[in-house]
């Protein structure tokens, strides 16, 4: 008997839950599908305020469902989860309408033609997780607000025409890790509270008109990967800071009218693999921290006002590939470890006041591909090693008092392209073989005290364009096949000690 009770009251109970989840699942379900015509009609709208020349969006019409159109992914509820209208070529106006899509996680309207304003409305889609709205001609402000889209991780808005400050409230956007603001107008300084996004790991300012002091705040980001902020109008200095950002792995301040001296503290950054300080203002000497960072493969300090000489702790630099301190006043010797990095591909340190010689050993076990060392006071013979891997392209030494013989191991450099080695004190013969490199098409050798023949193989090179060996102490007669080299537009010799006459076109032509 009261088990009797027992399972009426079971089943009774049952039959309520039945009913229960009958009821909450049908008005969750009518919910459901009253929202989702509200999104129908919202994209509908959004589709009415578009250009659509490719008519990308045939198949947005009633009779599919939505979830079934072009660029459009639902969630398991049926709710537009996805939107995807990149690379079709549209243009015109993003409706306001596009908020009606709450459930939205990722919006991408990346390269299109949109030359309108942005919809501000963007700013209440707070499930937002991706939004890409990159390369178009979008104008206006960016509009503020995102600080309440706490899920929002990437934001890309790159390449547009965007005016009027970066909104401060993208400081609240915590989830951020990647925010991309390259290429636009944006004006006013970075706001300090991007220092609160700690879980950033990429940060592109470049490109824009942003002025002020870089805040301090930046060196906050300790998750930050890829610092990219050149091309703007700063002023102040780099902020010392910046050697707290333990996870930075490019750092890019270049043409951005910062000054002052390069903080010691860079030499912290243990896992930087490029830093690029270009076209500044930047004083001072190099500090020799740098030579702490030995992760780096990039470094280009070129056109600043750098003085002093190169710290030797730059030979610790082991995996560098690219050294470029071109256009500031640096002086004195270049270190005699840089013969020694075994990855470096190009040294540039023209136009500075450097002396002495250059290392004996440079190229002769890195795959050096540029060598511009022009315009300083370098002297000594020129290192007989620097095609010794064969990737020699540019050979720059001119204005400089190099002296000795020109290496005959060039003439066998089957990957030079230039030689440009005049105004120098370099005597002894032309090597033989220069005219059979088969990719070099200048030869400069103006300017130095240069003796004997022009040999043979100059005159039937394949590849040659420019050939000025003016100002020597050549003699011999001009070789008379110099009229065949079949690209030749420019062949200079005077000032030489040459018999016979010297074609007209080849003198001083363009
Ligand atoms: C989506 O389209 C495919 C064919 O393109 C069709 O097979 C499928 O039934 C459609 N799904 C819905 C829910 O309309
Ligand atoms: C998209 O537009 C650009 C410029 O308006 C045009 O050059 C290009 O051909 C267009 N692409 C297509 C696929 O029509
Ligand atoms: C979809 O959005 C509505 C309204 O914001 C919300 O109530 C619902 O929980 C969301 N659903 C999902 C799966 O996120
Ligand atoms: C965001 O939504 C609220 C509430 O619906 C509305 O009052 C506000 O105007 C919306 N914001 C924008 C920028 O459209
Ligand atoms: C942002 O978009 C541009 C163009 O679509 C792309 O080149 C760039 O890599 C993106 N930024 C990031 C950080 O992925
Ligand atoms: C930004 O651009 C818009 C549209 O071109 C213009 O009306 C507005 O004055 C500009 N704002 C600023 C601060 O330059
Ligand atoms: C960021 O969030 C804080 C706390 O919610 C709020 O006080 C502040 O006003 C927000 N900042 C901006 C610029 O909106
Ligand atoms: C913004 O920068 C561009 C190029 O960097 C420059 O041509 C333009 O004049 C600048 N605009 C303002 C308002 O400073
Ligand atoms: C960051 O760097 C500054 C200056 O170099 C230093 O004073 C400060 O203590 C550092 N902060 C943290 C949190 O490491
Ligand atoms: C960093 O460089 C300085 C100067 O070259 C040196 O004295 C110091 O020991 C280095 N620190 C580390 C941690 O390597
Ligand atoms: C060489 O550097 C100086 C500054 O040190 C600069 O004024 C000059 O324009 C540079 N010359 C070339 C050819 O770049
Ligand atoms: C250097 O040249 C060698 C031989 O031509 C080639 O195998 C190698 O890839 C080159 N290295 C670089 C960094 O270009």
């Amino acid at each position: 008997m009261k088990k009797k009770k027992m399972q009426m009251k079971t089943k009774f109970f049952i039959f309520f839950c039945y009913i229960v989840i009958f009821c909450f699942s049908y008005s969750f379900s009518a919910a459901s599908k009253a929202s989702s015509n509200d999104e129908v009609s919202a994209l509908l709208s959004i589709k009415s305020g578009l250009v659509d020349p490719l008519n990308s969006l045939h198949d947005w019409k009633l009779d599919a469902d939505h979830c079934n159109w072009t660029g459009i992914k639902c969630n398991t509820d049926g709710m537009v989860e996805n939107l995807d209208l990149s690379h079709k070529n549209l243009s015109g106006i993003v409706s306001n309408d596009i908020q009606s899509l709450q459930n939205l996680t990722s919006l991408n309207l990346c390269c299109n033609a949109f030359s309108s304003l942005f919809p501000k409305s963007i700013v209440n889609l707070t499930t937002l997780n991706i939004l890409d709205v990159s390369q178009n001609f979008f104008i206006g402000e960016f509009p503020l607000g995102f600080g309440k889209a706490l899920k929002l991780a990437s934001l890309n808005v790159s390449s547009n025409e965007f005016n009027g400050s970066i909104p401060l409230d993208i400081g609240n956007a915590t989830s951020l890790e990647m925010l991309d603001l390259r290429g636009s107008f944006f004006e006013g300084s970075i706001p300090k509270s991007f220092g609160n996004l700690n879980k950033l790991k990429f940060l592109g300012l470049s490109g824009n008109n942003l002025t002020g002091k870089i805040p301090g705040e930046l060196g906050k980001l300790s998750s930050l990967e890829y610092m990219i902020v050149g091309y703007n109008e700063f002023e102040g200095e780099i902020p010392s800071e910046f050697g707290n950002l333990t996870s930075l792995k490019y750092l890019d301040l270049a043409v951005s009218n910062l000054g002052g001296e390069i903080p010691n503290e860079l030499g912290n950054l243990k896992v930087l693999d490029t830093l690029f300080l270009y076209n500044n203002n930047f004083e001072g000497r190099i500090p020799s921290q740098i030579g702490n960072i030995t992760s780096l493969q990039f470094l280009d300090f070129s056109d600043n006002n750098l003085l002093g000489k190169i710290p030797d702790e730059i030979s610790l630099l082991k995996n560098l590939k690219l050294l470029n301190f071109m256009g500031n006043r640096l002086s004195g010797f270049v270190p005699s470890g840089i013969g020694n990095l075994h990855q470096l591909e190009v040294l540039e340190l023209w136009n500075n006041s450097l002396s002495g010689p250059l290392p004996s050993n440079l190229g002769e076990n890195s795959p050096l591909q540029w060598l511009d060392v022009s315009s300083n006071s370098l002297s000594g013979e020129i290192p007989v090693t620097l095609c010794s891997k064969g990737n020699l392209t540019k050979l720059i030494l001119f204005n400089n008092a190099f002296s000795g013989p020109i290496p005959s191991s060039l003439s066998t450099c089957s990957s030079l392209v230039r030689v440009r080695i005049h105004n120098n004190l370099l005597s002894g013969k032309v090597p033989v073989g220069l005219g059979k490199l088969e990719k070099l098409q200048r030869l400069e050798l103006a300017n130095n005290s240069l003796t004997g023949e022009i040999p043979d193989d100059i005159p039937s090179s394949v590849s040659l364009s420019f050939i000025d060996l003016s100002r020597n102490k050549l003699h011999s007669s001009l070789p008379s096949t110099i009229l065949s080299i079949s690209n030749l537009q420019v062949f200079i010799v005077s000032h030489n000690s040459l018999v016979g006459k010297i074609p007209d076109q080849f003198q001083d032509s363009p």
